[in-house]
């Protein structure tokens, strides 16, 4: 029954029981920025709706098996093979809607704690290969809520300032709550505020205060928030390119035969991207940051 956690100890499961709280932005962002900085990153996409193909750009191609081989992993113990090289150090498992059959079978699983650790299970031999692993999980689907939150030695929540209720962070915690006794060791690596407007100081401060009074740590929220940029989001998923790349594309521009050949509309793109960037940039060097902290806390309390 027992789990390797010590190879699990990276693993950050990206969760909130909501719908557009930008988990699968967020997850897909920071990977490619970790990914890029030299570090080994995979990305688990656990969400039946798939939406990190999109962010990823391998959508209806040859490799989207649309959850399948994650599904027959979860469902019934096969080894998970990852996609790879998705991007220069950055391997997915692969979801989308035949998780839905998955999620009803662990459900339905008479031991509800070895189908709670299905997704550890699966990640356990893959992790040593790996600097960091993140879970991009599904709004609702208790079943692969559960299987990320007991897989994952860190939460990250996303939340809309606008809307980030006391409800929505009680309901995280409580998911937390489900799973501590298969996984002792889950902690909570903080709250990302998302699509933030860079103006509206005094409903971040206010988004702030709740969230520290929903969850009781008053370091809880994370520096880094996310800006509010539709343009930025739709062009990104729309071309299959995270916020970085989309901003190299803008700094570069079309090129002159582009132009000459009536293609210019390929290049470019808005110009909001440039901070968007930045804000996944500063994100992912907090959220490695927070881990490292505490694996030098954790290394210093344990005598040699
Ligand atoms: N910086 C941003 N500003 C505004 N909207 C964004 C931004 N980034 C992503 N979005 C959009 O917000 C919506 C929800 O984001 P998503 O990451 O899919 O959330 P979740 O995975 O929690 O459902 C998507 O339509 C996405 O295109
Ligand atoms: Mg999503």
């Amino acid at each position: 029954m027992s789990v390797d956690r010590e190879a699990l100890m990276r693993v950050i499961a990206v969760i909130n029981g909501k719908g557009g709280a930008g988990k699968t932005s967020i997850t897909a962002n920071v990977a490619g920025m970790v990914a890029n900085s030299g570090f080994r990153v995979l990305v688990v996409d656990s969400d039946p709706q798939g939406n990190l193909a999109e962010d990823l750009g391998y959508t209806g191609t040859d490799v989207d098996d649309e959850g399948q081989a994650l599904a027959a992993a979860l469902a019934f113990g096969q080894p998970g093979h990852p996609v790879t090289d998705v991007r220069p150090n950055l391997d997915v498992l692969i979801g989308g809607h035949h998780l839905d059959a998955a999620a009803a079978a662990l459900s339905a699983a008479k031991d509800q704690a070895a189908a709670r650790l299905a997704l550890a299970r699966v990640l356990e031999p893959l992790a040593p290969a790996y600097d960091l692993i993140l879970i991009d999980c599904p709004p609702g689907i208790e079943a692969l809520q559960n299987a990320a939150a007991a897989a994952a030695r860190w939460a990250l929540v996303p939340a809309k300032s606008d809307a980030s209720s006391r409800k929505g962070m009680l309901d995280v915690a409580r998911r937390l709550d489900a799973v501590v006794d298969l996984n002792p060791g889950l902690d909570l690596l903080g709250v990302v505020l998302f699509g933030t407007g860079t103006s509206a100081h005094r409903i971040k401060e206010e988004a702030r205060a709740r969230i520290v009074e929903a969850l009781g740590a008053e370091d809880v929220v994370l520096r880094t928030t996310i800006r509010h940029s539709e343009a930025t989001a739709h062009a990104a998923r729309e071309r299959g390119l995270l916020v970085h790349e989309l901003e190299d594309e803008v700094r570069k521009g079309p090129s002159w035969w582009q132009i000459r050949r009536g293609e210019a509309e390929g290049g470019g793109g808005p110009r909001t991207a440039g901070g968007v960037a930045d804000d996944y940039q500063s994100l992912a060097t907090e959220i490695v940051d927070r881990i490292t902290a505490a694996e030098q806390a954790l290394a210093q309390e344990v005598p040699a």
